[in-house]
């Protein structure tokens, strides 16, 4: 079973990334052969800055091999290193109803958020961006794809698409199924909002000591007194989080004292960090040896796209037969 994914290079990883997204997909590792790239051509829709587009397609391969993709099983590599793909794009674009794109939400609220300040950035890449994912998803002859809610109707297009051009040139594509993580347990912000770059309520997976240690510390909470006894704790940011970095027993542990009153909120934001910080621990380590090491990770990127190439040359060819370019 082949699995793929893609994540766009928008800048330092968030806890909220880490377990909503990334723990999710290293684990899948063991299931089948995954693809996992970088999506640097579709950040060229909204990223204008080619230094910070560098810096954060290094700084997310970083970040995933620090936390344990394995090069060895996984195939890791950059969207734009395989220039099959947007070849792929343009002969699924001509299979591609304009209606359908029309339709898609994601093009649409990105156009509504663009449209009032700056019509310029709705560009034909954010229009057509459904159409690139279905080249990446297609030409690995991938079967299941993992991503976040937000992308399902993008599976729909690539199905839709991958239909379409079968029906007309004869069976060339694998139809993909979509993976959704529905997002059970949502990680909160120091907002106590869904952790988002965009509400700038995150933490980073691997900031920097003090700045992390602040932004924990000013997590929002209410104004109740440590003795008061806190029958909501569940509902607690600072709790929340401490249930995913903590062992169960000491979660639970500081669970039952904040319910009972007397635990006071510095005192469990102060575990929080801790916890926290000995979570990463060993990723922040294995992140820094990387850093000093970049051709390393350099070396993983390409042998990765090698190995993606492989395989998407082999779709294209099968693809341009099927339609009369060969
Ligand atoms: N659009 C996806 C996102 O923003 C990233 C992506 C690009 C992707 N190509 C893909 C995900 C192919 C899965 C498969 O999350």
């Amino acid at each position: 079973m082949r699995i793929l994914s893609g994540i766009q290079p928008s800048g330092a990883l968030h806890i909220g990334n880490y377990f909503g997204m990334m723990r999710p997909a290293l684990e899948l590792q063991d299931k089948g052969e995954a693809f996992y790239f970088i999506a640097d051509l579709h950040s060229m829709t909204s990223l204008f800055d080619a230094e910070e587009r560098r810096r954060n397609t290094l700084d997310v391969a970083l970040d995933f091999l620090a936390c344990g993709l394995d090069p060895a099983r996984t195939v890791f590599f950059k969207q734009s290193d395989v220039p099959e793909v947007p070849e792929l794009m343009w002969i699924l674009s001509t299979v591609t109803p304009m209606g359908l794109l029309e339709r898609c939400h994601s093009y649409k609220d990105k156009k509504a958020k663009l449209a009032q300040d700056d019509l310029e950035r709705v560009n034909h890449g954010l229009f057509a961006y459904p159409v690139l994912m279905a080249a990446d998803i297609l030409i690995y002859d991938s079967n299941l794809v993992p991503v976040g809610k937000d992308q399902k109707q993008h599976i729909e297009v690539t199905r839709d698409l991958a239909q379409k051009f079968n029906h007309l040139y004869g069976e060339t594509f694998v139809l993909p199924e979509p993976l959704i993580r529905e997002e059970v347990a949502v990680v909160p912000g120091i907002d106590g909002q869904k952790m988002s770059k965009s509400l700038g309520n995150t933490i980073e997976i691997f900031g920097e000591e003090k700045a992390m240690a602040r932004k924990i510390m000013s997590i929002v909470t209410d104004s109740r007194s440590p003795a008061e006894p806190k029958p909501d704790a569940e509902k607690n940011t600072a709790l929340i989080l401490l249930k995913l970095v903590a062992p169960p027993e000491v979660a639970r542990d500081y669970e039952e004292r904040l319910r009972a009153g007397g635990l006071g909120y510095r005192e469990l934001k102060q575990a929080l960090f801790e916890h926290y910080w000995n979570y990463f621990a060993p990723a922040r380590a294995r992140r820094a040896e990387l850093a000093k090491n970049l051709d390393y990770v350099q070396q993983v990127l390409r042998e990765g796209a090698e190995k993606a190439r492989a395989q998407a040359s082999k779709v294209l060819l099968r693809a341009k037969q099927a339609c009369g370019l060969i």
